[in-house]
This record gives structure tokens, C-alpha cells and sequence, in this order.
């Protein structure tokens, strides 16, 4: 994992009320305890201010599942980098499979909200890339995820780079109970890290935290964090539980 600190965050997708979130905050906030590894909450935008005020001066890191790459417009249902910065989010999800594949995000829409919060917030993207299980099956995997890589980080400076959180998540793998066994996931984030070092070199490449993601429990935790090229997860179902989810982070 070299000078890279891992980060484990948890994708709650669309649960929780505020009142949940709020006792999910309090609790974990209990629980936590500082490790070698960073850990953040991703909630629906509802749940945002509940947990920026409840993980205040914890360390535990707060980010949003989407964000429009305009400012401000008549683009009903979204909401913009400045609305984020102002609830001080640390992190942003772009691009995750459900986004590709309900919400007709693109690697183009992808590339658009990557560079509005690298260059107009200090709110750190986590890139989602992936292939689904067709794209496996037909051994295309390695080139579905360098178009994502590549389509959706065109136009960036190797310093705006270096900022990124990339996960890797298989779609197949995404609420299945079906794990990506180890050493494909290590695979993938090898080859994307690789793929990186060429498109800006390899200090850049160093300074990019790699995460894995689909079906990470307290269970297969170990295995994967062990990994040398996978510096940390995206945990959904499993970051609903407080003590799960702290189970992940002390693999
Ligand atoms: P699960 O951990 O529920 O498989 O979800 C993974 C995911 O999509 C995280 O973003």
C-alpha cells in the first residue's frame, strides 16, 4: 500500500432516513477508533448535514452519492458542487453502476463532474469503474474499464490526478453475495494503476488510492485489504450496520 493511507467507505445507496442515519452516526462515531485507515459514510443528500455535524472532528469522512457538473440551471432533481462545498462533504461518487445503468450517466457526464470538483472544490471524487457480467464473460473486461478510465479522466493534469479515488467494482459482483475472488480484484487494480502510470506518470500513479467494491463483508475483508495493489473498499449492504462496518475497518 506504500505511502498511500487506504480509505473504506461506506455506500449506503438509497436507505436511511435522517432519524437512522442519525443514530447509525452516533453509534459509529462510538465505535470508531483511529486505524492506519480512513473511513467515510456516503449518504443520500438528505442524510448529508446529519452526518457532517454528528462525525465533527471524528476523522470520519462525509460524501455524496452524485453531483451535477453545472452550478446552478433549470436541471430538476440535481444538485451542484457548490451546494456540496457548502455542506462540506469530503467526497463524491462519480460514475457508479447504478448511475450508468439507471440515470443514463455516461463516461462523458462522468469526465464533466470529475473535473468540476477537481477544479472547483477540494471534494475528492471516487471514481466508479467496472465491467458487467457479459463484458467477463467475454473476456472484454480490461477494455471496458480502461474506456471508463480513460473517457472519464480525458483532459486532467497529472497533479488533479493524484487527487483521485478510483474503485474498481465488477457490476456482477454489486449486491450478489458474489464476490470478485482476491487476486481478480488485485488484477484489475493492478492493471488499472498501470493504466494510470502511463496516462500521467508514475508519481501521480503512486498517490491514487485504488478501492475494491461488490459484495465486501466482515467475512472476506481481510483477504481483500491484504491485497498490495487495493488500498481500501466501497462497502454497500454492509456499511448499513455501525458494527459491521467497523468490523471492515479493523479487518
Ligand atoms: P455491495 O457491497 O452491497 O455489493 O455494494 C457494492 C457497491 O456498489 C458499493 O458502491
Amino acid at each position: 500500500m506504500g505511502m498511500r493511507v487506504p480509505l473504506i467507505a461506506g455506500n449506503w445507496k438509497m436507505y436511511k432516513t435522517r432519524k437512522e442515519a442519525r443514530e447509525f452516526a452516533r453509534r459509529f462515531r462510538e465505535l470508531y477508533h483511529d486505524t492506519d485507515i480512513r473511513a467515510a459514510i456516503i449518504a443520500p443528500f438528505t442524510q448529508l448535514d446529519v452526518l457532517v455535524e454528528t462525525f465533527k472532528g471524528s476523522g470520519i469522512g462525509v460524501g455524496a452519492q452524485n453531483v451535477h457538473f453545472e452550478d446552478e440551471g433549470a436541471f430538476t432533481g440535481e444538485v451542484s458542487v457548490p451546494m456540496l462545498k457548502e455542506l462540506g462533504v469530503d467526497y463524491c461518487i462519480v460514475g457508479h453502476s447504478e448511475r450508468r445503468q439507471y440515470f443514463g450517466e455516461t463516461d462523458e457526464t462522468v469526465n464533466l463532474k470529475v473535473k468540476k470538483l477537481l477544479r472547483e472544490s477540494d471534494i475528492i471524487p471516487i471514481m466508479c469503474v467496472g465491467e458487467v457480467l457479459a463484458e467477463r464473460e467475454a473476456g472484454v473486461q480490461n477494455d471496458v474499464v480502461f474506456r471508463q478510465l480513460e473517457k472519464g479522466l480525458d483532459g486532467l493534469t497529472s497533479e488533479e490526478a493524484g487527487k483521485l479515488v478510483i474503485a474498481y467494482e465488477p457490476v456482477w459482483a454489486i449486491g450478489t453475495g458474489k464476490t470478485a475472488t482476491p487476486q481478480q480484484a488485485e488484477e484489475m487494480c493492478a492493471m488499472i494503476r498501470e493504466r494510470i502510470s502511463e496516462m500521467f506518470g508514475e508519481d501521480t500513479c503512486d498517490k491514487v488510492i485504488i478501492q475494491y467494491g461488490g459484495s465486501v463483508k466482515p467475512e472476506n475483508a481481510t483477504e481483500i485489504m491484504n491485497m498490495d495493489e487495493i488500498d481500501g473498499s466501497l462497502v454497500g449492504g454492509a456499511s448499513l450496520d455501525p458494527e459491521k462496518f467497523m468490523e471492515i475497518i479493523d479487518f
